[in-house]
């Protein structure tokens, strides 16, 4: 199929790699020309395991120009969707992105599907996408399609999970979108669900919802479980066995980050609160995670003064696998050393680049060096972190990482 995707980052890059690969033609636009100078050149602006390997190997055409998009069958809207000053969801990158697309519109004769894939509250689709596109002169639901499918990938395995989707959830405003769509999917081994374009928009924010809300649950466990002398992992485990709880996402550790679970969970609880609602366990969720990353230095004070002491901070991105370092832990935790006066000295396999931009001020260093610090923080669970020799040391360890144990001091945060 012709295929444009509007927005080139880990959405619409991996989207692009996977649906070229599987044959189709894709277009790539975004606005910012230095990435797209690097996909053309086949490389990846973002560290994902196998996406380097697919660009050098499929033909992705980039471009700036919305007018190349004028031939697509299906035009893919990938752009961000961050929070703005109150935590509701910006819509101002989706609003700009759809008037260029009825440009294009304006001077196309034939049906294409717009297809909303960026994470966006209920309603966006009908309510702002929808009558920016039909500024057009054309009609949705006749002269062009609409429809939304949010995307459920991970970052760090992110082309894995695209590749092998949970499920695949078609929101469509008119049936002749949704028949496209599932004409893309059709060798996908995944689960499909058809419905309206405001269920499918839910579904994507109430999926990150829960997740969010099992991981600040764990913690709360994982809290209690600490002050009882209790192995939160064992809990944890014999908790797994009951399928309506599942075995997966029961980490306890320093709670989430990334740039869509307290984005999302934030987007909710505006969304909700514009029409009456308080949304008392989200804001919690969101509450409890906040102050469960602070409970690393809360347990470093029990061992040591911070002022004037060098702390050494493992892994600074928001999980192993990836470069993002969008809402990390790794942040609240160094703003709060270096209020308390401590030099940080830090070490990432893959996201120091991106942590220099938020804090240029602290060192960058080996994980040989960060181990030499007067204390040892991890933050991040890269496997090479359960490799080294942290004999001697204070660690305080916010993501169980078992290796640490042999340390002379050892903390877990919730066990
Ligand atoms: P991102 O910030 O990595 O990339 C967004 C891209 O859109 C950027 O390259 C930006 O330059 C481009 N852009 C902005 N305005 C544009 C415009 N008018 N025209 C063309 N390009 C434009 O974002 P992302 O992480 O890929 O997320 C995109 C959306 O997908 C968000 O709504 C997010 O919540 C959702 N989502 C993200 C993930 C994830 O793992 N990152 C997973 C599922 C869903
Ligand atoms: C999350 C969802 O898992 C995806 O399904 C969704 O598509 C995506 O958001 C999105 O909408 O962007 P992602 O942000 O890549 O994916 O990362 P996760 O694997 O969900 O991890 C998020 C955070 O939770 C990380 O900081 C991780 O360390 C933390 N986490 C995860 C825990 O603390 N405990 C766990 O058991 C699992």
């Amino acid at each position: 199929m012709r295929i444009s995707i509007i927005g080139a980052g880990y959405v619409g890059l991996v989207a692009a790699a996977c649906l070229a690969k599987l044959g189709n033609r894709i277009t790539l636009v975004d606005v910012d020309e230095e990435k797209l100078k690097l996909i053309a050149n086949g490389v990846s602006p973002i560290h994902e395991p196998e996406l380097d390997d697919i660009l050098r190997h499929v033909k992705i055409e980039t471009t700036a120009d919305y007018g190349r998009i004028a031939d697509s069958e299906l035009i893919f809207v990938c752009v961000g969707t961050p929070s703005d000053k109150e935590g509701a969801m910006s819509l101002e990158y989706v609003a700009k992105a759809s008037e260029r697309v009825a440009e294009v519109l304006k001077q196309r004769t034939d049906y294409c599907v717009v297809t909303v894939k960026s994470t966006v509250v209920p309603g966006t689709t009908e309510e702002r996408v929808i009558p920016l596109l039909e500024e057009s002169g054309k009609k949705a639901g006749t002269d062009f399609g609409v429809c939304v499918d949010p995307e459920f990938l991970r970052e760090g395995k992110a082309v894995y999970y695209y590749m092998n989707a949970s499920r695949i959830i078609i929101g469509e405003f008119d049936s002749r979108s949704g028949d496209m769509l599932m004409n893309l999917y059709k060798d996908f081994n995944a689960p499909v669900m058809r419905t309206t374009t405001r269920t499918a928009e839910m579904i994507k924010l109430a999926s990150n919802c829960f997740l969010a809300a099992k991981i600040s649950l764990i913690n709360e466990i994982g809290n209690i479980c600490k002050s009882h002398g209790i192995d939160t992992y064992e809990v944890a485990r014999g908790l797994g066995y009951d399928e309506r709880i599942g075995s997966k996402f029961l980490n306890s550790g320093i709670g989430f980050g990334g740039s869509c679970l307290p984005k999302d969970v934030r987007a909710l609880i505006a969304k909700a609160k514009q029409v009456g609602c308080e949304p008392e366990i989200l804001e919690q969720v969101l509450k409890l995670n906040d102050r469960q990353a602070l409970r690393m230095v809360e347990l470093l004070k029990r061992h040591m003064q911070l002022n004037g002491t060098t702390i050494g901070i493992l892994g600074l991105a928001f999980k192993p696998g990836t470069d993002d370092v969008r809402e990390s832990r790794a942040i609240r935790i160094v703003q709060t050393l270096i209020q308390e006066g401590a030099k940080i000295r830090a070490y990432d396999p893959v996201a120091m680049e991106a942590f220099k931009k938020v804090f240029p001020q602290i060192g960058y260093t080996s994980s040989e060096e960060v181990l030499k610090s007067d204390a040892v923080l991890i933050v991040t669970e890269w496997e090479e972190f359960k490799h080294l020799d942290y004999k001697g040391r204070i660690v305080i360890d916010g993501r169980r990482v078992e290796k640490a144990r042999e340390a002379r001091i050892y903390e877990g945060v919730c066990w």
